[in-house]
């Protein structure tokens, strides 16, 4: 088994810095500040083939130019661990669990970009990875290791609170609302300066990028796909939780394999790869896990929440549950956001009471209509679920639905 975050054997509790240090840790941050420079470390995470982990893919040294690329004498690097989705609990588990890799992939990320302040990003009811942040930052300043000061932040605990401008607005103490985008964050993020927010998964690979070097993380995964990933499998495998999988490694043998099979009399019928994503059917859980691979089926790992669709799983139920939460969790700014995640619901919910057919077609419209119209990407993960529903599993919307009511 690939183990590039996750050490083993698991740690019971946190991560201590001399536990940290004893495997190696924050030699990479020493050696890069001792004998090289940042543009060196951003070309070395470019060759890695890193992509943020924080749901959207973006190839994490392209972020880093456009930061470091600022002549701005103040500038911030964020570490983002507001994960609220529901299913997800990889960063919580990442944080707690091994906080000095976190840190040390935020100071390497400060280090490449130029930064003058460091910031961990957590929500209001993460006791444990809170307590864990601050003891790390405590003991890494007793250490000596800050090459510039790093806050622990708790913002809401709302999902749009994880959109990055909408992190920089709960730092600030603004209310959690995503920005409109440009500026990006890289040109004007905190306080208006250059800053550059990654998820905290994405950090703690960066720390063992700058340790154990590019070609070896690279060697990880597939063509397009580096390195490992971490998937929080749900109920209904025998090692439900948050496991590391390298890239290529198909769903199939993620939940036989660490995951440990399904339980006994469990049958999957598909699986959502995390809630934003796209369903997939049965015959496909032999896809090996990647962007590549997922984009086609009109996928993506996402943040590797995965949600199981099991042989007795209401699906239609299950679509208004997922419509419902983003109906819920839109901030309201953005008209067409709030206009398309209500519109879900209720046309969802027509289906569920048997309304006939036609909310294909609602759906769909309503959908392409609201696309790329809200400051953040809400609008299109909230259609990504529901429209890959009904492609998926077509036959339980036409059967919820029945017929056209007549007359009409
Ligand atoms: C509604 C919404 C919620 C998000 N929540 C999170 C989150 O909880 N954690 C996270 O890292 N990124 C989240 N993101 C993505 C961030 O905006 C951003 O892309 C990410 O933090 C960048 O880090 P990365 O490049 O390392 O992935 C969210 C995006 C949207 C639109």
């Amino acid at each position: 088994m690939v183990s590039i975050l996750l050490a083993e054997p698991r740690a019971k509790g946190p991560e201590s810095l001399s536990d940290y240090q004893a495997r190696g840790g924050y030699r990479g941050l020493q050696r890069w500040r001792q004998s090289g420079t940042p543009a060196q470390l951003l070309a070395e995470v470019a060759a890695a083939g890193l992509r943020g982990r924080g749901g959207a893919a973006f190839p994490t040294a392209r972020k880093w130019q456009l930061a470091a690329a600022q002549t701005a004498t103040e500038k911030h690097v964020v570490g983002n661990g507001g994960e609220h989705e529901p299913g997800s609990d990889k960063d919580k588990v990442l944080v707690e669990r091994h906080p000095h890799a976190v840190l040390e992939g935020l100071l390497l990320a400060g280090f490449a970009t130029g930064a003058t302040q460091g910031h961990l990003y957590l929500i209001e009811d993460m006791h444990g990875p809170r307590q864990s942040a601050e003891r790390a930052v405590q003991e890494a300043a007793a250490a000596g290791l800050l090459p510039f000061p790093v806050r622990v932040h708790c913002g809401p605990t709302t999902y749009v609170a994880g959109e990055e401008t909408a992190v920089l607005n709960s730092i600030e103490g603004l209310p959690a609302k995503p920005r409109k985008k440009p500026p990006f964050p890289g040109e004007a993020g905190l306080f208006g300066k250059p800053t550059t927010v990654n998820n905290v998964e994405t950090l703690a690979h960066v720390a063992w990028i700058a340790r154990a070097g590019a070609a070896a993380f690279a060697a990880v995964g597939t063509a397009e796909s580096k390195g490992t990933l971490l998937l929080t499998l749900p109920e209904g495998v025998r090692h439900p939780g948050v496991h590391e999988v390298a890239f290529g490694t198909t769903f199939r043998q993620a939940i036989d394999g660490p995951g440990g099979g399904l339980l006994a009399g469990r049958t999957l019928r598909g699986l959502l790869p995390a809630l934003s994503t796209g369903f997939l059917a049965a015959d496909q859980l032999d896809t090996p896990i990647a962007y590549e691979t997922l984009r086609p089926l009109g996928s993506s790992p996402g943040c590797g929440g995965v949600r199981f669709v099991f042989d007795d799983t209401d699906v239609v139920a299950l679509a208004v549950e997922i419509a419902e939460f983003f109906m819920r969790e839109q901030c309201g700014q953005c008209p067409p956001c709030r206009m398309q995640t209500n519109q879900f619901v209720h046309v969802l919910k027509a289906v569920q009471a048997g309304k006939g057919p036609g909310y294909e077609d609602k759906l769909t419209k309503l959908a392409e209509f609201s696309r790329k119209k809200g400051n953040c990407s809400l609008i299109e993960m909230a259609a990504a679920p529901v429209l890959s529903a009904l492609r998926v599993f077509a036959a339980d919307f036409a059967r919820a639905a029945g017929p056209a009511p007549q007359g009409s």
